[in-house]
């Protein structure tokens, strides 16, 4: 017999080069388990519904077994010639166990049998992408609320704001990652849904029974087109889309903790694991870990508008194009696995520096705002009291002083409504404490923010 199941209308054989250009079993070997999980469900529901006869489902199944711990032990040797996972299995059970297992593949295509191996092996990795995630939100709220009482200089163009806590800035990660996590329950329903029974394209002639093998799997339904179950690939865009957007919140966060690091700033310190040295500088200690985080961003982002590119002018039903949709979604997997896990490790590991982001909150003026809220309370309009605060930090950059080291009288030079109760507003914890209202930086307004994600 041809190492090609699809030889018999071939009268030539297969170029070499053409036949290594057009397999996919060097990528597509990842798919295995899932592969077999679907064929012994697949050669069960034959049997129940009297394609085939119980006997033979019995040996196809337990051919199906053989091959997995094969591949399990390293043993099987997957073959070019035989294309692709689906074949290089089918083409493996034959040679085991006769002509009965090619009875596997009636009522089924590679084309549905593809679209199944994608959903099945994608929703378990959805599943542990959900869990990792959790790790990474768990560490960002540890840190939170290990350092409760950290005050930290908030930026707008990252130049001095207003102060706010530490532990206020974790939970931003931790709103960004909740609502990732959210897009992907939401992605996991769409996915979640069995194609196999679509055939080629069109359907089968046999009288299987799909909903069967939907609950077997794990389905929560089927699809309920076959053109569109064989050429849909929403799914595996949805998982790029989502992991974009993730990838773009923990470049961003990896950003920050660049910026933290360095001796300029040294509001934190990444243990000595994630980092490397330079060979040429021994002083170094590059924060490689965020670095490469913030740099594999762009190619999940790639990895989405290669998908996206790749759909858009496919004809239905299923095109040889779509063997393409592989690499793009598995490096995605791996690349948003592998961020997540080292990231929750480094931020669980970081010490922060308390000092510093203080006497950096301390500094640029960020109590301004403070003063300009007292005397809107006092009865000034708010445009009014931010000329007079205006005029007070130009006369503190002039002398050279800080806000909290006006006398009484040099703050009254801009305003008589200033009173001696002005020191009560303008320390860094006043600032921070007045900011009370829900989403505020405030130290009980972000311990219920605290309480509610650990809830979550
Ligand atoms: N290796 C193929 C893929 O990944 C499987 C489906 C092949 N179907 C076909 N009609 N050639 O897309």
């Amino acid at each position: 017999m041809s190492e090609k199941l699809w030889a018999g209308r071939f009268t030539q054989p297969t170029d070499a080069f053409v036949e290594e250009f057009t397999a996919s079993i060097q990528f597509d070997q990842r798919l295995y388990r899932y592969d077999i999980e679907g064929s012994t469900v697949h050669a069960r529901m034959l049997a129940k519904q009297q394609v085939i006869s119980d006997g033979d489902a019995a040996e196809i199944v337990a051919g199906l077994n053989e091959i997995l711990a094969e591949i399990e032990r390293g043993e099987f040797a997957f073959s070019i010639s035989r294309e692709d996972i689906h074949m290089n299995i089918e083409a493996r059970l034959i040679e085991k166990i006769g002509a009965v297992g090619g009875k596997l593949h009636t009522a089924r295509s590679r084309n549905d049998q593809v679209a199944l191996d994608i959903r099945l092996y994608l929703r378990d990795e959805v599943d542990s992408i959900v869990t990792a995630l959790g790790k990474l939100r768990e560490a960002l709220l540890q840190q939170a609320e290990a350092n409760l009482d950290v005050i930290m200089p908030g930026y707008t163009h990252l130049q001095t704001a207003q102060p706010i806590l530490f532990a206020h800035h974790m939970l931003a990660y931790v709103e960004m990652l909740s609502r990732d996590t959210g897009r992907l329950h939401d992605l996991r329903k769409r996915l979640n849904i069995m194609p196999l029974g679509a055939g080629a394209l069109a359907g089968t002639t046999f009288p299987i029974d799909r909903e069967w093998v939907a609950e077997q799997l794990g389905f929560d339904g089927v699809t309920r087109n076959s053109l569109d179950s064989v050429s849909d690939r929403d799914f595996a865009i949805e998982f790029c889309s989502f992991s974009s957007l993730l990838m773009m919140h923990l470049s961003r966060l990896s950003e920050e903790l660049i910026l933290w690091s360095s001796a300029d700033f040294a509001f934190v310190d990444l243990s000595d694991a994630f980092c490397t040295g330079s060979s040429i500088m021994p002083q170094k200690k590059n924060p490689d870990v965020p670095e490469l985080v913030r740099g594999k961003t762009g190619r999940v982002y790639g990895n989405l508008i290669s998908l996206l590119t790749l759909m858009k002018s496919l004809p239905l039903a299923y095109n040889k194009d779509m063997q393409e949709d592989k690499e793009p979604l598995f490096d995605t997997i791996d690349t948003v696995r592998g961020s997540l896990k080292v990231f929750a490790e480094m931020i669980a590991e970081m010490t922060i520096n308390p000092e510093r982001m203080r006497a950096a909150a301390g500094r640029g003026y960020s109590t301004a705002t403070d003063i300009a809220d007292y005397l809107v309370r006092k009865g000034l309009p708010f445009r009014n009291a931010h000329e007079v605060v205006g005029k007070t930090v130009r006369y503190c950059v002039e002398t050279g002083k800080d806000i909290p080291d006006l006398t009484l009288d040099e703050f009254r030079q801009f305003s008589s409504d200033i009173e001696a109760d002005i020191f009560d507003f303008v320390t860094l914890e006043a600032s921070v404490n007045a900011r009370k209202a829900t989403g505020g930086t405030a130290r009980e307004a972000v311990e219920r923010e605290i309480s509610l994600a650990r809830k979550a």
